[in-house]
């Protein structure tokens, strides 16, 4: 009614109220954009934490979890970690671990989902060895793996710049006494890995740890015993893209021994980590050549070194702490997709 009756007046009467009326819309809307598009896309005002509910810790592992273990140990403001379930209603994402949910000692939440909370899917495993991903599909909002097209990546591991300050620190060589090794504790001899092992040790010699073998090596004893050998046979169990596990990043690089990689193709590897720090088993036509190969190189000390060039530049960094990982789920947060849907879920992993 109000506008019919502005309508019928002169354009010269109407201009004088509607300036006003302009001006405080402007106000309000103003006021507005200061209180939430400043404070994120998520709508969330900035001194207000996120609260990260972990539904089950992964591999039963103990959450001595105290809630400011963000702020205080990785340094990542306004973020609460709980596994408090009683906090369902209040959490902003709510974090669930595969291998609890295909396993059944954990399932998701039957309570209604508060508007805006995100339900975050992770996994470290391939698709290969992940079962019972469907009764899934349509759940989550977010994901997080080791695969860069997840929504946030958790990568085995890092390379950082090696900063000027860590020069005293320099990496220094193993003393190398042994030719090559292999550390496997699943072994199944129909495996890929299995049979380039069989084949590429008709050729070299390859000490091989671990219970399959009859020759179990504690934790403790793992990187002193890798390090003494020239290479390390970083040899994935299944082949996927990005899927790139401990086996390179501790077992040889933490160790100072040259990987032999079997995983996804060298392209993908020189995402993550230098041309000359591996050393793929895909660049030769045999593993007879392969062989070859690893035994001269370990032969000419000037050619054997180059494959440690990169840590001039490179520290290594090993993610492996749980909680360190989920913190990073509020450093992501904002940056995120405010409204996204995984609804076939088995698909987007197996793609
Ligand atoms: C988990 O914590 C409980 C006490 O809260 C302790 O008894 C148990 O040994 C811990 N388990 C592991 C695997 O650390
Ligand atoms: C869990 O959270 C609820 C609600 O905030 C609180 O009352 C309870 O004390 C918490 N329990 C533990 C073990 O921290
Ligand atoms: C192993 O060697 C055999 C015989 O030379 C060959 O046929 C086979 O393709 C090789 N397999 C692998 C995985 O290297
Ligand atoms: C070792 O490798 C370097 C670089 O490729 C080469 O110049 C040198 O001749 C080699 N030394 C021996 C003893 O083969
Ligand atoms: C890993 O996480 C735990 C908490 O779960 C923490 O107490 C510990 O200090 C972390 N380890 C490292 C190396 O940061
Ligand atoms: C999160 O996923 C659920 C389940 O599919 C969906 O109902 C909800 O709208 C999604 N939330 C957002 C913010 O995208």
């Amino acid at each position: 009614m109000a506008v019919l009756h502005l309508c019928t007046l002169k354009t010269g009467k109407i201009l004088a109220p509607l300036v006003v009326v302009l001006y405080l819309l402007q106000l309000l809307i103003n006021c507005y954009i200061s209180q939430v598009i400043w404070s994120g896309k998520n709508y969330k005002k900035i001194p207000e934490p996120l609260i990260i509910l972990v539904w089950h810790w992964p591999f039963h592992g103990n959450s001595t979890l105290r809630e400011d273990a963000c702020p205080d140990l990785y340094d990542v403001a306004n973020c609460i970690l709980t596994h408090n379930r009683s906090m369902f209603d209040r959490a902003d994402v709510v974090v669930f671990h595969h291998r609890e949910l295909q396993v059944k000692s954990s399932s998701l939440p039957q309570l209604a989902r508060p508007p805006n909370q995100k339900w975050l899917w992770v996994s470290l495993e391939s698709p290969t060895n992940t079962k019972r991903i469907h009764p899934f599909n349509g759940h989550f909002n977010w994901t997080m793996t080791y695969r860069t097209d997840s929504d946030i990546f958790i990568p085995y591991g890092t390379l950082l710049p090696r900063k000027q300050s860590d020069q005293v620190t320099n990496f220094l060589m193993p003393r190398k006494s042994h030719l090559s090794t292999w550390v496997v504790s699943n072994y199944h001899k129909n495996s890929l890995r299995a049979k380039v092992h069989a084949n590429l040790s008709r050729h070299m010699p390859i000490d091989v740890f671990g219970r399959a073998a009859g020759k179990f090596l504690p934790s403790e004893m793992l990187l002193p015993t890798i390090s003494r050998y020239a290479f390390y046979m970083a040899f994935e169990n299944s082949i996927h893209t990005d899927y790139i596990t401990e086996k390179l990043w501790r077992n040889a690089f933490m160790a100072g021994s040259i990987p032999v990689v079997l995983g996804p193709p060298r392209a993908n590897y020189e995402r993550f980590v230098p041309p000359d720090s591996f050393i793929h088993v895909n660049d030769f036509a045999s593993k007879k050549e392969l062989a070859r190969f690893l035994m001269d190189l370990r032969e000419n000390s000037t050619r054997y070194e180059q494959y440690f060039n990169w840590r001039k530049k490179f520290v290594v960094k090993l993610n492996t702490n749980w909680t360190e990982r989920f913190c990073s789920i509020c450093t992501n947060f904002y940056s995120l997709p405010p409204s996204k849907v995984y609804h076939n879920l088995h698909d987007w992993f197996h793609q």
